[in-house]
């Protein structure tokens, strides 16, 4: 009876698609318990590509089940349109395969309109904007907490569905017309385009996800909790107030779905051998020079959701610390090391420097952090190709050392490296399980 979270250490798009794909084969079930649209996990398997925003990444793997929990912010017409796609790819999705909370909240195209009305506000402000990805999910939160929110059990609510929405909609529409000069969404529109599709997601319905999965644990099932965004993007802990809406820690996933934190037991942090960040917000790390644009360019830095480009910097030891904290981090995940090897020399973060003071500890301050001055560690390039290597004997003695430094001074396992975008592209340090 064990859940494994596999939960992003930086600031997203770390690599958690891939990894999941990777770890579903040796699990039942594939629970994603937080975010939204907003995610983009990209899923590689003999070169053909996948990217997913809501449907979790265990969905190549036919024969298992995938979950959507109750902290999810799901925007029904996007989710309709990924299965859509996935189907004209091949990948058919049957009701089995994918159950969905009845208490996950609806994400509706006005929350959309909202963010993108408060980004352009932002931008034509003294205020940074906080970039991002545009997909409703701050405003769809908002109204969880709230309580303004339609949450998924009441759209097969036919009696009160017509009600809940205008009450959903009522403050949306004034913020629209009066703050933001924009088009009001009508509500007539928008209940006939949900009645269209609500036989579409009727099929995927489990009123009680908590339930089931409390069930597949009881049979000695192993589940895979996927995490989205990452641990500095978490709306508490993180680079506040560039930052996601939602709680993107590993212990999120034991509210999100019903289940007793007791039953986490291993919790995979993954990341990438250097830092990359999309949108706004401090990143001590940062290249801005040739190097960050090279890191870019071979390691194909444009966003999986927007398409924007990430900005890249060197590794940052001091911030995956601060993640193993918060996470509870008991095995690590490196990714994308292939990257690496283009470039002659390499750099690692160990402290930060602010005024005349060294620290070791992410500062918990915003201001502190775009301050501070990153303490780099030297060391040289392999400069060999890695995406053929599958075993650690097979790996120069250069990236070893270099995973090794990584592994003391975190005092936390590398079990996993992986050296392409490929499932197959995976070297395992320690079999998966020992069974
Ligand atoms: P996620 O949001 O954490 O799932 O990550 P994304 O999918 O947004 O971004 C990771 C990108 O790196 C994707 O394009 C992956 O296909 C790719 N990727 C994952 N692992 C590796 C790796 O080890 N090497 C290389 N070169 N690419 C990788
Ligand atoms: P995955 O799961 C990287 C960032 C946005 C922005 C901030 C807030 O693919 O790792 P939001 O739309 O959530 O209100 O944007 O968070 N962001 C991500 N960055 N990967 C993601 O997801 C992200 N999801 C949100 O760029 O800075
Ligand atoms: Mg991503």
């Amino acid at each position: 009876m064990s859940i494994t979270v596999i939960v992003g250490a930086q600031w997203g798009d770390e690599g958690k698609g891939k990894l999941i794909d990777v770890f579903a084969k040796h699990a039942d079930t594939i629970v994603r318990y937080q975010g939204g649209s907003n995610a983009g996990h990209t899923l590689v398997v003999k070169g053909k590509k996948t990217v997913l925003h809501l449907v979790p990444s265990g969905i190549l793997h036919y024969d298992k089940t995938c979950v959507i929990t109750s902290s999810v912010v799901i925007d029904i017409f996007g989710l309709l349109n990924e299965i859509k796609n996935l189907k004209d790819s091949g990948v058919v999705i049957t009701a089995s395969q994918l159950l969905i909370s009845d208490r996950a909240t609806v994400l509706l195209p006005y929350h959309k309109s909202i963010d993108l009305a408060r980004e352009i506000a932002l931008s034509n402000s003294s205020e940074q904007k906080i970039g991002t990805t545009g997909k409703g999910i701050g405003p769809a939160y908002e109204d969880r907490a709230s309580r303004q929110a339609l949450i998924m059990s009441d759209l097969f609510d036919d009696k009160n569905l017509y009600k809940k929405l205008q009450y959903g909609l009522k403050e949306k529409n004034f913020l629209l017309k009066n703050l933001y000069n924009m088009p009001e969404i009508n509500i007539d529109d928008l209940y006939q385009q949900i009645l269209s599709v609500i036989d579409d997601l009727r099929i995927f319905r489990k009123a009680d996800t908590s339930l089931y999965i409390s069930e597949k644990l009881k049979e000695g099932k192993r589940i895979l909790f996927e995490g989205a965004q990452g641990t500095l993007l978490d709306i508490h802990h993180g680079t506040y107030p560039y930052v996601t809406s939602s709680s993107t820690l590993a212990g999120a996933g034991s509210v999100s779905a019903g289940i007793g934190p007791q039953y986490l037991s291993k919790i995979v942090g993954v990341f990438k051998a250097y830092c990359t960040r999309v949108g706004s917000g401090p990143f001590p790390t940062e290249l801005n020079n040739a190097i960050g644009e090279k890191i870019q360019s071979e390691g194909f830095e444009f966003g999986s959701t927007t398409g924007r480009s990430r900005r890249c910097g060197w590794l940052d030891l001091v911030a995956l610390k601060y993640a193993i904290r918060l996470n509870g981090i008991n095995s690590l995940a490196i990714m994308k090391i292939d990257v690496l090897s283009c470039l002659d020399e390499l750099s690692i973060c160990t402290a930060y420097k602010i005024g005349n003071k060294i620290i070791h500890d992410f500062p918990t301050d915003t201001n502190d952090l775009l301050n501070v001055e990153p303490i780099l560690e030297k060391f040289s390039g392999w400069k060999t190709d890695l995406t053929a290597v599958r075993t650690v004997a097979d790996l120069p003695k250069k990236v070893t050392d270099y995973i090794h430094f990584i592994q003391k001074y975190l005092d936390c396992p590398v079990d996993i490296i992986s050296v392409g975008p490929d499932r197959e592209q995976t070297v395992w340090v320690k079999p998966l399980y020992k069974d």
